[in-house]
């Protein structure tokens, strides 16, 4: 289990990044080019500052490059916003934005994401209304995101083997070759943001208020794991304990949740929620 251990890059920009919103950067959206033609004018690529901080929040983690959450397109500069649509040929990507973001049957954020609080719809609507006029903040960063550990504790060898052992590493994968009497079905971690370093102790409490629901195919809640203080949860049986494919709702601690709409086989939670996330998930399994 060697090279387990690894350091928490990148705690500059998360920090720089919450400042930003708390500084309530914003009012600097500077002259409007109104009705601006899409994909004629890309103009620059500079959101506004508020503009920027709720789609950093409500759409970028999904909408981002390489893409996540099986979302189609980037919206990370305004340009992105700008193109026109694949959907509807008539309209921009920002016009299919604003259409999303209040169609109900259909929304975006979709619904399994902890609903918009409306000061946030507000900022990103009004923006969108007035022909998405360049702002001074930039655009959010493409690629992979930096790595974060709030508490700047990684777990190791030393630390020994057990419940706390190896936060966002992938368990049940290491079990079956290492622990095979510990191989439990649903394994994984839950840490407080998306993109928390492998091993990163996330200190979320005890008792921690964090639900793992797992729903079968109809959507009935047929588990419920409770993750220990490092975040880690898991089953109690090497056997799935209900006939598969399964679902997740995550409830915080404050009662708002998040669901994996795609309906899974592999319990092995991790090995798709790493840090920048596999197989289409986003990243971490990460508080609602
Ligand atoms: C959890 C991941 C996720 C988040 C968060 C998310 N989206 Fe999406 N988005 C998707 C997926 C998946 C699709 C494709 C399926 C669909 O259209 O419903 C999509 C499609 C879209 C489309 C193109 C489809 C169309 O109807 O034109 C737009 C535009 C869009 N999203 C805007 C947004 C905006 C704006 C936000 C933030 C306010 C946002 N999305 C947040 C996952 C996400
Ligand atoms: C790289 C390999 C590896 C990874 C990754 C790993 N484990 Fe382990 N785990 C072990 C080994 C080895 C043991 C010790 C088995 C023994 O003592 O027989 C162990 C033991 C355990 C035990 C203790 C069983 C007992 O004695 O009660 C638990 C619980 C456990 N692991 C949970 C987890 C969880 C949760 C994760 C993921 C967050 C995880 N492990 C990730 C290798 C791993
Ligand atoms: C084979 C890969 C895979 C495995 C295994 C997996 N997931 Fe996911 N998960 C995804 C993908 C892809 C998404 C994003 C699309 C969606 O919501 O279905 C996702 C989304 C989620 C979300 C919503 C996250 C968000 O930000 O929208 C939660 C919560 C979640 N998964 C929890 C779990 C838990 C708990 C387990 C293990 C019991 C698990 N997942 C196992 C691929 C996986």
């Amino acid at each position: 289990m060697s090279g387990m251990h690894r350091g928490g890059a990148g705690r500059g920009w998360l920090a720089a990044l919450v400042v930003g919103i708390l500084s309530g950067c914003s009012g600097t959206e500077g002259p409007g080019p109104g009705d601006v033609d899409a994909g004629v004018d890309p103009g620059p690529d500079a959101l506004p500052c508020d503009v920027q901080a709720v789609v950093a929040e409500r759409c970028a983690y999904c909408h981002t490059t390489p893409l996540k959450g099986n979302a189609p397109l980037a919206l990370l500069a305004r340009s992105h916003f700008q193109k026109p649509s694949a959907v509807n040929a008539g309209q921009s990507v920002g016009q299919r934005s604003l259409e999303r973001l209040g169609d109900a049957a259909a929304p975006m954020p979709p619904k399994s994401e902890p609903a918009m609080p409306e000061a946030e719809r507000a900022v990103l609507t009004q923006w969108l209304e007035a022909g998405m006029p360049a702002g001074t903040c930039g655009s959010l960063p493409s690629g992979p995101a930096p790595t974060t550990c709030a508490s700047d504790s990684f777990w190791s060898e030393a630390s020994g083997t057990g419940a706390s052992m190896a936060p966002g590493y992938a368990c049940r994968s290491c079990h079956l070759q290492q622990a095979p009497n510990n191989a439990y079905f649903f394994m994984g971690t839950v840490f407080p943001s998306l993109h928390v370093a492998d091993g990163c102790d996330p200190r979320l409490g005890s008792p921690s208020n964090v639900k793992v629901e797992l729903l079968d195919a109809q959507g009935a809640v047929r588990l419920t794991l409770v993750p220990n203080e490092a975040g880690n949860f898991m089953s109690n049986t090497l056997q799935p304990p209900f006939p598969l494919p399964y679902r997740v709702r995550l409830v915080g601690p404050g009662g708002r949740s998040r669901e994996m709409a795609t309906p899974q086989t592999n319990g092995d939670c991790n090995s798709c929620h790493t840090e920048q996330g596999a197989s289409h998930a986003p990243g971490r399994i990460a508080l609602p």
